[in-house]
């Protein structure tokens, strides 16, 4: 058998894209709260009134307007206020991920429900009871809970008025907030990821963007960097027991043509993609190649002799990632253009692509998780994996999604090929096990799940849940561990 006899299947989830509750329980606003559905060739837009009262809108990359408050308004749809309702649901959710022998369940945890701005002193007592609630519902069958402590989530106020992760006063604050979810929850959870896809704050950034903008990017993933090992330390202090990861973006680079310069090129997308962030939060230094990448957009880092120490000291138990398509780069200026998960390069002949745009590539996983082992030797999780795609549902309210089935069985073929050659995998949590909001594009209809959520991108919809095909066939692998993916 290639996989260990307690490997960990389950799926993986984010607060904010199933919770909805977004105002109830004395939780308070997060940026996906002021951030409106998009499709894939219309951005997601974050919401704001300026100084003059007016409304307006920016997109991800932008920034807000000098005197302009974030602001939900009246006329915007915003998909994660109720996401799919999981704050009323979690119970019938978990039954169902228990009947199809779910070992493990990732998620994460809203900070904006624990701390409503950050800055309170005291933890909501609330938004620990749902926590807690849910972590006892998964363990009543025995579900392992695999916790992100950051999804994309920090408090709005925060993002406002201190500016975001370029402010070093977010590590102080992020520490509070991980210390409590480590008191709270001990014996309730061992298993915690710090950031979730950690290295996409520079991946996301297109290389034309100002220094200005690399300048803060990399402050930003240093800050984090300290706050995950200091929040690695004292989760290992209030616990030994807990085994706590990082989180990558997955991405496998492939160089686009044979040219030496795509070859060169390639690694260092390797090197600024993928590596920088793996190496700094498993080795607990800086690699030698960050002060070329620091360089390349004359970028001065603000660190002190103590976050040195700090990040040697609080280096990860396990190396975890998403895993969702590879993508091809090159330095020549006339190959056909592709992109996906905020990433760009161009477009693989050999590959097939989702609705979405994203590659089909189970052999990427394979390399990916041979790459990345031989490098950091320790354990792997891939704790995301999955393809959107639009489902049809029958007139008897069945769903055949064959082709989503066929997705996840390259891609397990494609994991026990690695484990076969050595890798110590864990665990896989499939993105998405119920339909939820998209991150990217805040959809409903790209749909990801095993369970079908009737909501809808126009915000109609029961919430009524229904088991897909894929639900009966990911019980048969679970069952089988593996073994059975016909
Ligand atoms: C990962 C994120 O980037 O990809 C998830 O961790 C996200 O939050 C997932 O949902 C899939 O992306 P999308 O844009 O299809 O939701």
């Amino acid at each position: 058998m290639p996989f260990k006899k307690d490997f960990l299947w389950g799926g993986a989830t984010a607060a904010n894209q199933i919770e909805g509750g977004w105002n109830l329980g004395g939780r308070g606003p997060a940026l996906t709260d002021v951030t409106t559905g998009g499709t894939v060739s219309e951005p997601r837009k974050i919401t704001y009134i300026d100084k003059d009262g007016n409304p307006g809108f920016i997109t991800r990359l932008q920034k807000l307007p000098e005197g302009a408050h974030y602001a939900v308004l009246d006329d915007c749809l915003y998909p994660n206020h109720d996401g799919i309702d999981f704050y009323h649901h979690y119970k019938e959710d978990i039954a169902l991920f228990a009947e199809m022998g779910f070992k493990v369940f990732r998620m994460s945890i809203s900070w904006s429900r624990l701390y409503p701005t950050g800055m309170e002193e005291e933890p909501n007592q609330e938004g620990i009871e749902f926590y807690r609630n849910v972590f006892r519902e998964l363990r009543k069958y025995n579900i392992e809970p695999l916790v992100t402590i950051w999804h994309f989530d920090t408090p709005l106020y925060l993002e406002e008025t201190l500016g975001n992760w370029k402010n070093r006063e977010l590590i102080d604050l992020f520490v509070k907030f991980a210390r409590t979810c480590f008191t709270e929850f001990r014996g309730l959870v061992k298993y915690w990821l710090t950031f979730n896809e950690i290295n996409n704050t520079i991946n996301f950034l297109p290389d034309n963007m100002p220094d200005e903008a690399f300048q803060e990017a990399y402050q930003h993933l240093h800050n984090q960097f300290v706050a995950s090992a200091r929040a690695v330390k004292i989760g290992h202090e209030i616990d030994p027991e807990n085994m706590i990861g990082c989180m990558i973006c997955g991405i496998t680079y492939y160089p686009h043509t044979e040219d030496p310069k795509d070859i060169l090129f390639n690694r260092y997308k390797w090197e600024k993609g993928i590596f920088y962030c793996g190496d700094v939060q498993c080795f607990g230094y800086y690699p030698t190649y960050a002060q070329k990448l620091w360089n390349e957009h004359n970028v001065k880092l603000d660190i002190t002799e103590q976050d040195l120490i700090d990040l040697k000291e609080g280096c990860v138990d396990m190396y975890t990632f998403s895993y969702y398509m590879s993508m091809s780069v090159t330095t020549h200026k006339d190959a056909a253009s592709a992109s996906g998960n905020m990433v760009r390069g161009t477009k693989n002949e050999y590959l097939q692509y989702s609705d979405w745009g994203w590659a089909y590539d189970p052999d990427g996983l394979q390399y990916y998780l041979e790459m990345i082992y031989h490098r950091y030797e320790r354990p792997l999780m891939v704790v995301e994996n999955g393809l959107g795609a639009f489902d049809t549902v029958e007139a008897d309210g069945s769903i055949h999604d064959e082709y989503r089935i066929d997705y996840f069985r390259k891609h397990i073929a494609s994991m026990k090929k690695a484990v076969e050659n050595g890798v110590d995998l864990w665990a896989y949590t499939t993105w998405g096990p119920i339909d939820l909001v998209s991150a990217g594009t805040g959809e409903m209809r790209k749909r990801y799940g095993f369970i079908y959520v009737d909501k809808h991108d126009d915000g109609t919809g029961t919430m009524a849940r229904s088991r897909k095909d894929s639900f009966f066939w990911y019980k048969k692998v679970i069952e089988s561990n593996g073994e059975d993916l016909d």
